[in-house]
């Protein structure tokens, strides 16, 4: 039994947070509802009282609050803060640190677990700056429960409807049970794309955001791994792990990971290394002149197939190693054939020309390519992709032990 703060903003699907409390209270938790100005215009606060048998937390600065040790002890009594449902305007505010009412400082002034339930408009779900904050607190580690499909309140039909009730009591109950079961295990994950300096103000990169290695790194470290991230530059924050280390260059992710990776137990290449870089860096900015300009590139070490072949030298089963594979034609050709040359166990391979996968976006459509045959995913989030990633990862390890 726990006490949930469950938060309620003003989206139609308020009405249905009064089941979220009934379903939490039913598996034996105490409720705190809170609810903004906007929530209290949909829903009134004396149902949610009656529910919960608790004071209803309406306003920041309602007289006789602050003498009310329980509202203000809330951040740090709850076990989880779920907001169900959490509107484009809440979610906005939690993504860039605005408090300015009860519910918003209590999300950044709490520690516990925090589980959001989208409901919008379709329209509004897809627009670039909710699916930007949404980018950023799951990089923070807040948790989702996915809006479903069909008739909206609006009218309208699509993607944006608040989660069934019970999926949301659920969810909050998966959080109040972690999984650690990837405690002692020690994993180095590689995010991002490389930069390689032609001068002091140009480099050679590429597209990567970071997003596919991040949501790995996040998934490991909520499974109680010990998770090293290395991470090129991106502009996405990376979430919390144990280690970040940042690099530019692939020269530089090469040394990073061979450091590193000894004493791992997975090593997973989610970064997009150059192949090439400019044999030479100017010393300064190389000026135009009217003859085309020619730059040689040099070859940059295969940070993975050097991992392979070292565990192959030695002849171990650890790390376990997973690369991934962008590919524009060819998939699974190419994806078979990189694993075997690099000596890995698993080629995540997606088709980074299909709408929804690859570069930039928070999808991807793979296919994991391992040693008994390949398992092609649908289209779905990353965060998903990087589950269904760990869980291929630990049935692998299950039959593996460390060589001495
Ligand atoms: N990789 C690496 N070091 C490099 C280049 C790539 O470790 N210098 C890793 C990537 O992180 C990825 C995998 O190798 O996990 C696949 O990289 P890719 O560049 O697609 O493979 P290549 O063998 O270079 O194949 P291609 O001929 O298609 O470029």
């Amino acid at each position: 039994m726990a006490l949930i703060a469950l938060g309620v903003s003003g989206g139609i699907g308020a009405y249905k947070a009064v089941e979220v409390a009934r379903g939490l209270q039913k598996r034996g938790h105490d409720v705190a509802a809170v609810l903004t100005s906007n929530a209290c215009r949909f829903v009134g606060p004396l149902t949610f009282e009656a529910i919960t048998r608790r004071p209803v937390i309406t306003d920041q600065f309602a007289p006789g609050l602050n003498a009310d040790i329980e509202h203000i002890a809330l951040a740090s009594s709850a076990a989880v803060l779920v907001v169900a449902p959490a509107t484009a305007n809440v979610i906005g505010k939690f993504a860039n640190g605005i408090a300015d009412d009860f519910l918003s400082s209590l999300y950044l002034a709490t520690r516990a677990p925090v589980l959001l339930a989208p409901s919008m408009n379709t329209n509004m779900l897809e627009h670039g700056a909710v699916q930007a904050n949404l980018a950023v607190l799951a990089t923070r580690g807040v948790r989702f429960v996915e809006p479903g499909e069909g008739f909206l309140a609006c009218g309208w039909q699509g993607k944006g409807r608040l989660a069934e009730p019970d999926a949301i009591v659920d969810a909050v109950e998966r959080l109040l049970q972690p999984d650690r079961s990837w405690q002692g295990r020690a994993i180095v994950v590689t995010a991002g794309p490389t930069y390689e300096d032609l001068d002091p103000v140009r480099f050679i990169g590429n597209r990567s955001s970071g997003r596919m290695g991040f949501a790995i790194a996040a998934e490991a470290a909520r499974r109680g791994a010990s998770v090293t991230l290395i991470a090129g530059p991106t502009s996405l924050e990376p979430p919390v792990v144990g280690d970040l280390v940042r690099v530019r260059t692939a020269a530089d992710m090469h040394a990073a990971v061979m450091a590193r990776s000894r004493e791992a137990d997975v090593v997973i290449m989610a970064a997009a290394v150059a192949d090439y870089a400019p044999a030479r860096r100017e010393a300064h900015k190389v000026e135009k002149q009217q003859a085309p300009l020619t730059v040689t590139l040099e070859r940059t070490p295969d940070i993975l197939a050097e991992l392979g072949a070292e565990r192959a030298a030695r002849g171990g089963a650890l790390p376990l190693l997973v690369g991934f594979a962008a590919e524009t034609r060819d998939l699974l050709e190419r994806a078979k054939a990189k694993r075997a040359r690099k000596r890995v166990d698993l080629i995540v391979a997606n088709d980074v020309s299909q709408p929804g996968a690859g570069f930039e976006v928070d999808t991807n459509i793979v296919t994991i390519v391992g040693p008994d045959g390949e398992e092609a995913q649908p289209k779905q989030a990353k965060a998903e992709v990087a589950r269904v990633l760990l869980d291929r990862i630990d049935r692998m390890l299950a039959g593996l032990t460390r060589q001495p």
